[in-house]
């Protein structure tokens, strides 16, 4: 099978693509990415020359590019990764989370329909859903859910994924929906609350918590939900969405403290900053339906996850460091600066 996997240089589509590679040796993994401040080639530098693996630098916005990619390529499946991904960013500068989140759907939808497809997949998000408050532990998030959300970024998500049930209804596209819980592993960008902290604290800086850091978020090691995903495009049925989660609700302050006891560093590096703005209080998935359909669980604890993680972060200093020594900085002075 031919698979476009697109955003595969960012964090998750790239643990996408090295489980696939890894599972199903006979599939061809062709992957469309923009390269914007979140792609990193390097994170693809040890894929990049297998025989069954192909890189395309694209933006899915780009009809054109899009539909030459489809015609060489010939795709059965289609796994839409490439968004605008950081809640923050898209508080500071939302058009580009509309233009990539939502037209670039529907450009790769429509080149779906021109040239035909088994499947295609919308990698969305539990943040759809807006959020949960704290004195109710027993509410959690179905797929009945009603969508309503909070920031630009969950908006242009939602948007996306009413746009993928339409072209469902409509055309007959068969589509499938993931809506996952908050990711954490290794490739996953510094601006991110888990890498954030590690880097800050390697480096003894401040970690920026933001309000009173009791906000919850369902964290989920980043390979399960691959597995997730894998699973759904294999055997999902047509037209669904599936909500993946691990039941694994942390408050930020109590990860801020763990990374810090495993790191050996001082809780007073923790400073509490401005709040995010419309900062949604809890998300917690309810994944019944994942995993009595398709036979889904996680399989990464998070004690454990959480220690590979870090110690991913500090055997690959070689991967962050031109991060956070380039334009990030600007990125951090402007948000953290004045906090
Ligand atoms: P990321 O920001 O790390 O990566 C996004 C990738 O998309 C980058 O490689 C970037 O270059 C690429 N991209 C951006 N705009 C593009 C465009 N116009 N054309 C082509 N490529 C483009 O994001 P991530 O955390 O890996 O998230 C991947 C997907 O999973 C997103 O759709 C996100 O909404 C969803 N998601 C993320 C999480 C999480 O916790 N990170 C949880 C649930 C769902
Ligand atoms: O729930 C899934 C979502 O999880 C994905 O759809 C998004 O793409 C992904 O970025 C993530 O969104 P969050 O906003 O939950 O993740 P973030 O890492 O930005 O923040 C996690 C929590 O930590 C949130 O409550 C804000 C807080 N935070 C974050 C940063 C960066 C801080 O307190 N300080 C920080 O510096």
């Amino acid at each position: 099978m031919n698979i476009i996997v697109t955003g595969g240089a960012g964090f998750i589509g790239s643990n996408f693509i090295f489980h696939m590679l890894g599972k199903y040796p006979d599939d061809r993994i062709i992957c469309i990415d923009k390269l914007t401040y979140a792609g990193n080639l390097a994170t693809l530098k040890d894929v990049m020359d297998c025989p069954n693996f192909k890189f395309y630098k694209a933006d899915i916005c780009d009809k054109e590019a899009v539909n030459q990619i489809f015609e060489n390529e010939k795709p059965d499946i289609v796994v839409n990764f490439a968004a605008e991904s950081h809640v923050d960013r898209s508080i500071e500068n939302p058009q580009v989370f509309l233009e990539t989140n939502i037209i670039g759907t529907s450009v790769l939808m429509d080149a779906c329909r021109k040239y035909g497809i088994k499947r295609y997949h919308q990698v969305s998000t539990d943040e759809v859903y807006g959020d949960l408050p704290l004195d109710r532990p027993d509410l959690f998030f179905t797929e009945e859910t009603p969508i309503h959300t909070s920031s630009p970024y969950s908006s242009s998500k939602a948007g996306a994924d009413l746009l993928v049930l339409a072209y469902y209804r409509t055309y007959g596209l068969p589509v499938t929906i993931s809506r996952c819980s908050n990711n954490y592993g290794p490739y996953h960008f510094p601006e991110k609350l888990i890498p954030l902290m590690v880097i800050n604290a390697l480096h003894d800086k401040p970690l920026p918590v933001y309000g009173e850091g009791i906000n919850v978020r369902d964290w989920l090691y980043v390979e399960d939900h691959c597995k997730a995903i894998d699973l759904i495009i294999h055997n999902g049925r047509v037209g669904e969405v599936y909500n993946v989660g691990g039941h694994n609700e942390m408050r930020n302050i109590d990860i801020v403290k763990l990374i810090c006891k495993e790191l050996n560093k001082p809780e007073s590096l923790i400073t509490y900053v401005t709040d995010r703005k419309g900062h949604d209080m809890r998300y917690a998935i309810d994944p019944t339906k994942i995993h009595n359909e398709l036979g889904w669980l996680p399989e990464t604890k998070f004690a454990d996850g959480i220690r590979k993680t870090i110690q991913w972060y500090l055997d690959h200093e070689d991967w962050w460091q031109p991060i956070v020594s380039g334009e990030y900085q600007e990125y951090y002075e402007k948000m953290y600066g004045n906090r």
